[in-house]
C-alpha cells in the first residue's frame, strides 16, 4: 500500500453520498414491512378549548379503516405521568397526544385515524367530525409581555449576574443607544417530514423506524410511555433528511404509530404533513431591549440586555439569548433578564444555534447603531471591545481566534473600501449598496459518548455509537477520525450509527457531535491499537519485542516503528499470525475535567454586501464572507458545507422566514413552503468561508470545535446592518420585509 491515510484535515466527500443520491439511503417513512398500515393525523381547527364531541363512525364504516383512536378509546398508558422528560425537554410537563377532551394548541392532534392504505386513512380523516367548545386564546407575544415572569427553572444556563453599576455608567456615557429588537416565530422546515413506521414483529417487539436526532431518546420516549424494555423497542434512523433541531424531542407521530402499532397488533406509519409540520416547536418570538452606552473612544462602558420569549402553557422553554453580550464585550457594567410570557401555542423547540441566533442578532446590530453614534467603524468598535476572558464567568477563552476572523475577514470582503456614510453606496444599475458586518459565536461542548470497534482479519474496521447523521456529515467525518488513527485506507472503514441497539450516544444537536462521538472514536481506535500492539509484540521475531507503544506509528494498514519504518508489520498480517479473527474494543468517553477552567466557543466574522432597490424595497444579499475560529478543520469539505447552509439559512432569517400567526384563530397561517419563504437557488449570494488557524488543546482530544451552528449566528445582524448603511433606515423587527424598508 502506498497511499497516505493520513485523512484528518483532508476535504473528504461524504461516504454516504452515493447511497443518498442515488435513492439507496432510506427515511422512516421509506421502510416498509407485511401487512403495514397507514395512519393519519387530524388536527385540531381550535387553538385552545374542549372537545365537545368527536363523531368517528363515518370514518369507521369504511372498509379498510381499521381504527380510530381519540382521547376516548385511547388505551391507557403508564406514560401520563406529568413529570416525562426526555433528553430535550424544558421544565414543565410534555404535551400529552390524545390526553384528554382539553385543546391547547391550534393543529393539536385530535385524532388517528389507521387504514389499510394512506390514501384511505387521509380520506377517512376528513370524515372524522369534531365539535368544540372554543375559549379565549392569547398567542400574541406583544399582549403576554405584560405578564411575563422570570422562569423558576433553566434547562440551560440562566442569565449571567450583573456586574458594576449599569444605571450610573449608563447616565455617565457619552454616547448612547437605547433600542429594542424583535422577530417572529419561525418553523424548522427540513426536507423529510415527521414520520415514525413501527414494525410490529411476531414476538411483540416493535422495531421503530423513526425521524429523530437521537435514536436512544426516541427509545427511552417508547419505554417509559409504553413500558417496555429496551428489547421490546429497538429505534433506528439511518439517514435524516434534515433536522435543525426539530428532532431533538419525540413528536406525537411516534407516539401515534407506536400506540397504534401495539393496539392492533400491526406494523404502523404515521407521517406528519407540511402543515403539521408547523404544529410543534418552532424558534419563539422574542423582544430585546438593549441598552449600551460608551465614552467619546468607543470603549462600551454600560451594557443592558433584556429579552422576552414566547413559552406554551405547559413547559418553560428558556434560550440563551442575553448571556452572548456580556461573553462577547467585556463590558464592566452590565445587567442581563431573560423572562418567558406564556401564549396559547405548542412549546418552542430548538432550532440551529437556539438563542444564539437571537441573541447575537439584537446586539450586534445594537452595536453597529452604537458605531454610528461614535461616528466610528463598526468593526473598529469591535476591535476596541474585544474580550480577553469571559467576563460572565470569570474565565479564560480554550482559544480564540475572532481577531484573525475580523481581520482575514475584513480583507477578504475589502471592508476598507466601505464608505462610511448611510446610502453613500451605488452600484451601475442604481440599486443602493450597503455593506454591514457581525460577531458570531456558538459553545463547543463536549457530552459523554460511547462506540465500539471491531476490526476483522481482512483489515475492515467497523466503528459504531447511536448517533445520528442529519446532514452534517458524521458518517464522513466519524470515518476519517477511525481510518486516520488506524492508518487505514478509508474504503476499509464502515462507521455504523442511528441504531438504539449500538454504544450510547447523545442527541445530535448543540454542535456537540464530532466532539463528543468524534473522542469516542479516537478513544476506541486508541484502544485497539494497543491490543493490536500487544499481540504483535508476542509474535516470533516481532520487530516491536523491545519497543514500546509509544515507538510505533500506524499507517498505510501497518505498524511500523516510527524512527525505522522498514521494521514493520500489516495489520492483517499481525492478527492471522497471531491466530485472532477479530479484535474488539469499547469505550465510553468523558469530557476532561480541565474544561472546567476555561470558556470554551467558536467564533465568527460575517461581512454581507446588500442591495436594495430604492423604488421597490427589494433587498438582495450579493456578498457574504464568513471567517471562522472552530479549531482544528477535520474535513474542509463538509466543514464548509456546514457553513454555506447556515449562510442561506441566516438570510432566510434576516429577509423572509416568518411563521404568521393570524391572532383571531391563533394559528400559523403560512404553514406549507409557498407562504413560508425560505431563500432559494436565486437569492443565493457568492459566500466565501474561511477557517482561520485555531489551535485548542482544551476543547477536546481532536482540537475541533463543532460546526453545525456556528454559521448561522451573525448572519442576520450582518444583513440587517447592511440594510441600514445602504438606506439609513434601521429596521429592528425581523425578517426585513421590503415593507418595512420602503
Ligand atoms: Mo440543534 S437546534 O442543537 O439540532
Amino acid at each position: 500500500m502506498s497511499t497516505s491515510t493520513h485523512y484528518l484535515g483532508k476535504a473528504t466527500s461524504r461516504v454516504d453520498g452515493r447511497a443518498k443520491v442515488t435513492g439507496q439511503a432510506k427515511y422512516a417513512a421509506e421502510f416498509n414491512a407485511p401487512g403495514l398500515t397507514y395512519g393519519f393525523v387530524v388536527s385540531s381547527t381550535i387553538a385552545k378549548g374542549k372537545i365537545k364531541t368527536i363523531d368517528t363512525s363515518k370514518a369507521l364504516a369504511l372498509p379498510g379503516v381499521l381504527q380510530v383512536f381519540t382521547h376516548k378509546n385511547r388505551p391507557p398508558q403508564p406514560w401520563f405521568d406529568r413529570s416525562f422528560q426526555d433528553e430535550d425537554s424544558p421544565p414543565g410537563s410534555p404535551f400529552r397526544p390524545l390526553f384528554d377532551h382539553h385543546v391547547h394548541f391550534s393543529q393539536q392532534p385530535v385524532a388517528l385515524v389507521v387504514a389499510e392504505t394512506f390514501e384511505l386513512a387521509r380520506y377517512a380523516a376528513t370524515l372524522v367530525e369534531v365539535t368544540y367548545e372554543t375559549e379565549d386564546h392569547v398567542t400574541d407575544l406583544g399582549v403576554q409581555r405584560a405578564k411575563a415572569y422570570v422562569p423558576k427553572q433553566y434547562k440551560n444556563d440562566p442569565p449571567p449576574d450583573a456586574r458594576g453599576d449599569f444605571e450610573k455608567a449608563f447616565q455617565e456615557a457619552d454616547k448612547r443607544i437605547e433600542v429594542e429588537y424583535t422577530h417572529t416565530s419561525e418553523h424548522h422546515n427540513p426536507m423529510e417530514m415527521h414520520a415514525s413506521t413501527v414494525v410490529w414483529e411476531e414476538d411483540g417487539t416493535l422495531t421503530i423506524y423513526d425521524k429523530t436526532q437521537g435514536v436512544a431518546n426516541s427509545q427511552s420516549y417508547v419505554k417509559q410511555i409504553f413500558g417496555l424494555s429496551k428489547k421490546e423497542a429497538r429505534v433506528i434512523s439511518p439517514f435524516v433528511g434534515g433536522g435543525f433541531g426539530s428532532g431533538l424531542r419525540p413528536q406525537y407521530q411516534l407516539f401515534m404509530a407506536t400506540m397504534a402499532a401495539l393496539e392492533l397488533k400491526r406494523s404502523v406509519r404515521v407521517t406528519l404533513t407540511r402543515q403539521q409540520m408547523f404544529s410543534f416547536g418552532h424558534r419563539p418570538a422574542t423582544i430585546q431591549p438593549i441598552a449600551l452606552g460608551a465614552d467619546a473612544g468607543g470603549t462600551l462602558k454600560a451594557l443592558s440586555h433584556k429579552a422576552i420569549g414566547e413559552t406554551s402553557r405547559f413547559e418553560d422553554y428558556a434560550e440563551i439569548v442575553v448571556n452572548w453580550s456580556g461573553m462577547i464585550y467585556p463590558c464592566e457594567n452590565a445587567q442581563f433578564g431573560y423572562q418567558l410570557a406564556q401564549v396559547d401555542a405548542y412549546t418552542p423547540l430548538d432550532m440551529r444555534a437556539p438563542g444564539g441566533v437571537t441573541g447575537m442578532f439584537a446586539i450586534e446590530c445594537a452595536m453597529d447603531e452604537l458605531a454610528y453614534e461614535l461616528n466610528l467603524d463598526p468593526l473598529e468598535l469591535r476591535l476596541k471591545n474585544y474580550a480577553e476572558k469571559d467576563l460572565n464567568e470569570d474565565l479564560p477563552f480554550s482559544s480564540k481566534e475572532l481577531r484573525a476572523c475580523y481581520e482575514q475577514g475584513a480583507e477578504k470582503f475589502r471592508w476598507a473600501h466601505r464608505q462610511a456614510a448611510p446610502r453613500s453606496m451605488h452600484d451601475r444599475q442604481h440599486n443602493l449598496v450597503g455593506w454591514g458586518m457581525a460577531t458570531g459565536s456558538w459553545d463547543s461542548a463536549q457530552q459523554p459518548a460511547s462506540a465500539k470497534a471491531v476490526l476483522s482479519l481482512d483489515g475492515k474496521l467497523t466503528v459504531s455509537s447511536a448517533t445520528s447523521d442529519i446532514g452534517t456529515g458524521t458518517y464522513t467525518v466519524m470515518s476519517q477520525i477511525a481510518a486516520d488513527r488506524m492508518g487505514l485506507p478509508l474504503e476499509n472503514v464502515t462507521f455504523k450509527l442511528g441504531d438504539s441497539s449500538l454504544p450510547h450516544a447523545p442527541l445530535q444537536g448543540g454542535s456537540w457531535t464530532v466532539s463528543s462521538v468524534g473522542s469516542a472514536v479516537q478513544l476506541v481506535c486508541d484502544g485497539l491499537r494497543k491490543k493490536l500492539f500487544k499481540q504483535a509484540q508476542k509474535l516470533e521475531n516481532s520487530p516491536f519485542a523491545d519497543a514500546s507503544f509509544e515507538d510505533v506509528t500506524f499507517a498505510e494498514g501497518q505498524v511500523r516503528l516510527t524512527q525505522d519504518a522498514s521494521q514493520a508489520l500489516s495489520i492483517t498480517e499481525i492478527m492471522r499470525q497471531s491466530g485472532i479473527n477479530s479484535l474488539e474494543e469499547e469505550v465510553d468517553a468523558k469530557p476532561d475535567s480541565k474544561q472546567k477552567k476555561y470558556s470554551i466557543y467558536a467564533h465568527s466574522a460575517v461581512f454581507a454586501e446588500v442591495k436594495v432597490d430604492e423604488d421597490l424595497g427589494t433587498i438582495k444579499v450579493t456578498r457574504v464572507v464568513s471567517a471562522i475560529a472552530g479549531g482544528r478543520i477535520l474535513n474542509p469539505k463538509t466543514a464548509r458545507n456546514q457553513i454555506l447552509g447556515a449562510v442561506m439559512w441566516g438570510i432566510g432569517m434576516a429577509l423572509e422566514e416568518e411563521s404568521v400567526m393570524d391572532h383571531t384563530y391563533g394559528r400559523f397561517m403560512n404553514h406549507n413552503l409557498a407562504e413560508y419563504h425560505i431563500p432559494v437557488n436565486a437569492d443565493t449570494p457568492e459566500i466565501e468561508v474561511i477557517f482561520v488557524e485555531e489551535h485548542d488543546d482544551i476543547v477536546n482530544p481532536l482540537g475541533a470545535k463543532g460546526l453545525g451552528e456556528i454559521g448561522i449566528v451573525g448572519v442576520a445582524a450582518a444583513i440587517a446592518n447592511a440594510i441600514f448603511h445602504a438606506t439609513g433606515k434601521r429596521v429592528r423587527d425581523l425578517p426585513i420585509t421590503l415593507d418595512k424598508v420602503l
